[in-house]
Order: structure tokens, then C-alpha cells, then sequence
């Protein structure tokens, strides 16, 4: 039997300020847009800001329904909406920023695993990793230099063989 350690870098930053000018410019757009999250039912608002190769930046909010799963986080509607418009170009780095009605957030909040495994599926094709900073309303700031990092032993399409 082996035993084998798997751990990442993560970079915590206090302030916004020690990020780079093009992240701190991402982590505006993701607070903006989580302004205009669809959120009455957990009163819990993310955004999520995608910068692509091309320079091109995509945001994206969660987006609730009466019908609880039908609805979609923050970082989906963002890669999803990025496939979409812009097919075939890399996507480089999402940030993230996560408030509450009811409390302040005061650390950063991961995406889900559904997001992962959404996000993942892009590094994937690209070959390429993706970048993820994370930030609550306030407090620190958390950077992972790829979402593998955070999805360890991730599931893709090399299991399903030649179909
Ligand atoms: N949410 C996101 O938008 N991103 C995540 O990674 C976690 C959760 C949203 C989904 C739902 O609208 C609300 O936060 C509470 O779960």
C-alpha cells in the first residue's frame, strides 16, 4: 500500500490591493454583478467575473427559482454564458465574490461541485489552467492558480472512451 499527499498552493491576500490591476478590476466586476443576483429565496448573492484569452470579460450572477434546483450559481451562469459567446477561446481566471442579506461574509466562499466539475470541463479543453480568486463581502482573499487544485481526482471525459 501507498500512501501519497495531495496538496495545492493557495495564495491569501488580505487586501484587494495586492492583487494585480486586472484582478482588481475582476473582483469589481464580480461585486457588481452579484449586486444584480436573483436571490429571494436564500438572500445569499454571488457574482463571478470571467476574463477570457481574447481580453474579453464575462460576468455572470446566481439566479434562483421557486423550484429549487432549477435554479443556477454564480459561476455557471458566467463559464456557461463565456462558451457561449465566446467559443473556443481560453478562459484564463474567475473571480468570485459571495455576500449575504442576513450576515456579512467575512471569508471566501468555494464554488460547489457542480461548479467545479463545470469549470474543470473547460480546463480540460483548453489545456490550460484556470485561475480562481475568491473573496466574501469582506476579509481575505483566496487564489488558487487552477480549479484542479480544488477538484482533486476530477472526473472527465477520458473515462468514457471512444464512443
Ligand atoms: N451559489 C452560487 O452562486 N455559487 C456557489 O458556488 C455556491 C452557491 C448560490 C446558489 C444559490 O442561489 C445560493 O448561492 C445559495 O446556495
Amino acid at each position: 500500500m501507498k500512501k501519497k499527499q495531495i496538496g495545492f498552493e493557495l495564495s491569501i491576500y488580505d487586501h484587494p490591493n495586492e492583487l494585480s490591476q486586472i484582478e482588481q478590476k475582476l473582483l469589481k466586476q464580480a461585486e457588481e454583478a452579484r449586486e444584480n443576483a436573483y436571490s429571494p429565496y436564500s438572500n445569499f448573492k454571488v457574482g463571478a467575473a470571467v476574463l477570457l484569452e481574447n481580453g474579453e470579460v464575462v460576468i455572470g450572477n446566481n439566479q434562483e427559482n421557486s423550484s429549487y434546483p432549477s435554479g443556477l450559481c454564480a459561476e455557471r451562469v458566467a463559464v456557461f454564458q463565456a462558451g457561449a459567446k465566446f467559443p473556443g477561446i481560453a478562459l484564463k481566471t474567475i473571480v468570485i465574490s459571495a455576500t449575504s442579506e442576513n450576515y456579512v461574509v467575512d471569508k471566501p466562499a468555494g464554488p460547489c461541485g457542480n461548479c467545479r466539475q463545470s469549470i474543470i470541463e473547460y480546463e480540460q479543453k483548453q489545456e490550460s489552467p484556470i485561475s480562481i480568486i475568491l473573496r466574501g463581502q469582506v476579509g481575505p482573499i483566496f487564489k488558487c492558480n487552477s480549479i484542479s487544485d480544488i477538484l482533486p481526482l476530477a472526473f472527465s471525459s477520458s473515462f468514457l472512451g471512444d464512443s
